[in-house]
């Protein structure tokens, strides 16, 4: 089968409306391109769940700060293309910008509760612009399905409650993290790793573990368990942005670190910024 390769806005969502017609279950895979093995899982997932899987390539500056790395976020447009079609995607949308943005584009999404703390206190508008540009995806993609990676879990939590209470026909399914051998979780951002940071990038998930075999036993006091896990992302010399034990739910910090709250970290390896989680 042939992989159709979509940029306008017109275009992809008139393939969908086709493939809505000939009765054709849509999963959608939402990405920012420079694929790696997560996001081909990602498609093997949303392939077992619809008939017809869209992957979407898209840089999308409304979610990058003005210090952020949008330019030189890595981008490999040929082979991203060739790895969907090996996986199977039936088309891949890659729009420029401003077929997604008009230069006077005045309507946004806000989620006011998730998306407020960790990612959302260091990156202001940033899930203002993820949300915005999921949304947009939805509309234009019309999916029955759309899968998202739970290495963003604070990103999965806020878009699920976007589509409850903006009640998006869809159904949300977040798959496992893809680690490599050591564990390092798989991300775009790794590129960006030179060979001694990529060793020190091992703090993260190191920290992750330090903080589940902590509340293994029992429930612990949260603040103790952060303290452990800054002390092993400085044994690896990252810069931590922020080593927090939370609700699962709610994405509140907790008082008493139990089993099922969700570790989460942002951390500088060298000027990259990496983020790993890992339920307890
Ligand atoms: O997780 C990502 O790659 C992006 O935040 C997403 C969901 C594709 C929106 O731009």
């Amino acid at each position: 089968m042939s992989m159709s390769v979509l940029k306008s806005a017109e275009e992809m969502q008139r393939w969908a409306l086709e493939q809505r017609g000939a009765g054709k279950r849509i999963g959608l895979v939402p990405t920012m391109g420079y694929l790696h093995e997560g996001h081909l899982s990602l498609i093997a997932e949303a392939k077992k769940r619809a008939d017809a899987v869209v992957v979407s390539i898209f840089v999308n500056p409304v979610q990058f700060g003005p210090n952020e790395d949008f330019a030189k976020y890595p981008r490999d447009e040929a082979r991203d293309l060739k790895l969907c079609r090996e996986a199977g995607a039936a088309a891949v949308f890659v729009p420029p910008v401003p077929a997604m943005y008009a230069p006077d584009a005045s309507v946004f999404i806000t989620e006011e509760r998730l998306g407020s703390g960790l990612c959302g206190a260091r990156r202001p508008g940033h899930f203002r612009g993820v949300c915005t540009v999921v949304a947009k995806l939805f509309n234009l993609t019309l999916p029955h399905v759309a899968v998202f990676g739970q290495k963003d879990y604070q990103q999965a939590a806020v878009i699920r409650r976007m589509v409850r209470d903006l009640n998006f026909p869809l159904e949300i399914v977040v798959a496992p993290i893809v680690r490599e051998a050591d564990g390092l979780a798989m991300s775009s951002r790794n590129v960006f790793l030179s060979g001694d940071e990529r060793a020190r990038a091992l703090g993260l998930s190191r920290a992750l573990r330090v903080a589940a075999d902590a509340v293994a036993a029992g429930p612990c006091a949260a603040d103790a368990v952060r303290r452990r896990m800054s002390k092993e992302l400085e044994k690896h010399a990252l810069k931590i942005d922020y080593a927090e034990i939370v609700d699962a739910e709610t994405l509140e910090p907790v008082g008493d670190a139990r089993q099922g709250n969700v570790a989460l970290i942002a951390a500088y390896c060298g000027k990259t910024r990496l983020i790993d989680n890992r339920v307890l």
